[in-house]
């Protein structure tokens, strides 16, 4: 069985960041989304994988590697726009031959792995090799209405598929994660773009159903989270960091407080500060005078002077500097958030396009 994750997208919702960086690659808890889900392939006994890139490929090539981290043979596949999820089946052809696969979407995080899902596919078709062309794996929300939901027959088999239905047919949202045997190749070939413009993993899986083959489901029970947008990104780093191991690399002087599950990097230096846990602190960042709560991961080479941070996530070789308060934040790359000391006193910008700034006086 082989991988395929898809790392290309527009990622239009999570806007400013992916104007200058891959979604997939911001960090939750100090570490790549994508990571985990290279670390679920490979923990699911997949060697091959094959990783579907669009204008961030040159990041994601520097940030993954040859995958030999992870055990893995890494692929890069190259689509030329994001023209949807069964497009990115479509060019995979070649490298996919005709291996059954697993597709999984590179922001995507599922926090118990993909292990029982594959050994599920793996059995039924052991058993009977028609008994399955398919697997999705569906997870119960209480909004279906957001998501693509999935139609059960009494056999337990799926009948049909349908995308943020006014009138959902089941609680069951469609995660992340497929399973498919080469059948799914003769789909996204016959299938037509949607509305939208793009080649939908929802209508060729509809086609192998209505083609007559049967389309097995797993039920997730852990969470899930889809992050490409920023609440459910700072509820992942929220949920990871819950069970990330405290550790002490760093230097902490004896001003200093660490309270709860805190884990500092090496080369990190906090200074005269309270560190109240579940936080992370990434390798070099320094924290001087200042407050860092529940639910916040500061990435590697961060500067935080006299500011107080909570339950929110700063990426690399940012300076956050006499800030009072900064809560439910996202902040980029190489950025600067300061108090000034300019006179006359006001707010002074360089903001780039979709940012959100919201001031308070
Ligand atoms: P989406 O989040 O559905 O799409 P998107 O990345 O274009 O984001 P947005 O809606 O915010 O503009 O994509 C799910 C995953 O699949 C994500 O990791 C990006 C990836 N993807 C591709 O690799 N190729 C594609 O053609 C599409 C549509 C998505």
């Amino acid at each position: 069985m082989k991988g395929l994750i898809l790392a290309g997208g527009s990622g239009t919702r999570l806007r400013p960041i992916t104007h200058t960086g891959a979604k997939q690659l911001v960090p939750v808890a100090n570490t790549p989304i994508l990571f985990y889900g290279l670390q679920h392939l490979a923990d699911a006994g997949i060697r091959e994988v094959g990783i579907v890139t669009g204008d961030t490929g040159e990041e994601i090539r520097a940030a993954v590697g040859d995958g030999s981290t992870w055990g893995l043979e890494v692929t890069y596949l190259p689509q030329e726009a994001p023209l949807g999820l069964a497009h990115a089946v479509l060019i995979a052809r070649d490298f996919l031959g005709d291996d059954d696969f697993v597709m999984y979407l590179g922001d995507n995080l599922l926090r118990d792995g993909i292990v029982p899902f594959v050994e599920g596919f793996e059995a039924a078709r052991a058993a009977d090799a028609t008994s399955a062309a398919a697997q999705i794996l569906l997870a119960p929300v209480p909004d279906p209405q957001r998501f693509g939901v999935a139609e059960l027959g009494d056999d337990g088999s799926v009948v049909a598929l349908v995308e943020k239905p006014e009138v959902p047919p089941s609680d069951l949202a469609l995660v992340g994660v497929y399973l498919f045997d080469p059948t799914i190749h003769e789909a996204v070939r016959a299938i037509e773009p949607s509305d939208r413009g793009e080649l939908e993993i929802t209508d060729a899986i509809q086609w192998l159903i209505d083609a007559g083959h049967r389309v097995r489901h797993e039920i997730l029970h852990g969470w899930w989270l889809d992050t490409g947008k920023l609440t459910p990104l700072l509820e992942a780093n929220r949920l990871l960091l819950e069970i990330v191991e405290p550790a002490n690399a760093g230097e902490v002087d004896e001003h200093s407080q660490l309270d709860g599950r805190v884990a500092i990097a090496e080369g990190a230096v906090i200074t005269n500060s309270v560190i109240r846990g579940p936080v992370v602190i990434g390798v070099g960042t320094v924290v001087t005078d200042s407050y860092i709560g529940p639910f916040t991961s500061v990435d590697r080479d961060c500067i935080v002077e006299g500011s107080e941070l909570e339950h929110s996530i700063v990426l690399a070789g940012s300076r956050i500097s006499n800030v009072p308060r900064v809560i439910d934040s996202l902040i980029g790359r190489d950025a600067v958030v300061a108090r000034s000391e300019q006179r006359p006193r006001a707010n002074r910008f360089l903001v780039g396009d979709h940012c959100q700034i919201f001031i308070d006086t």
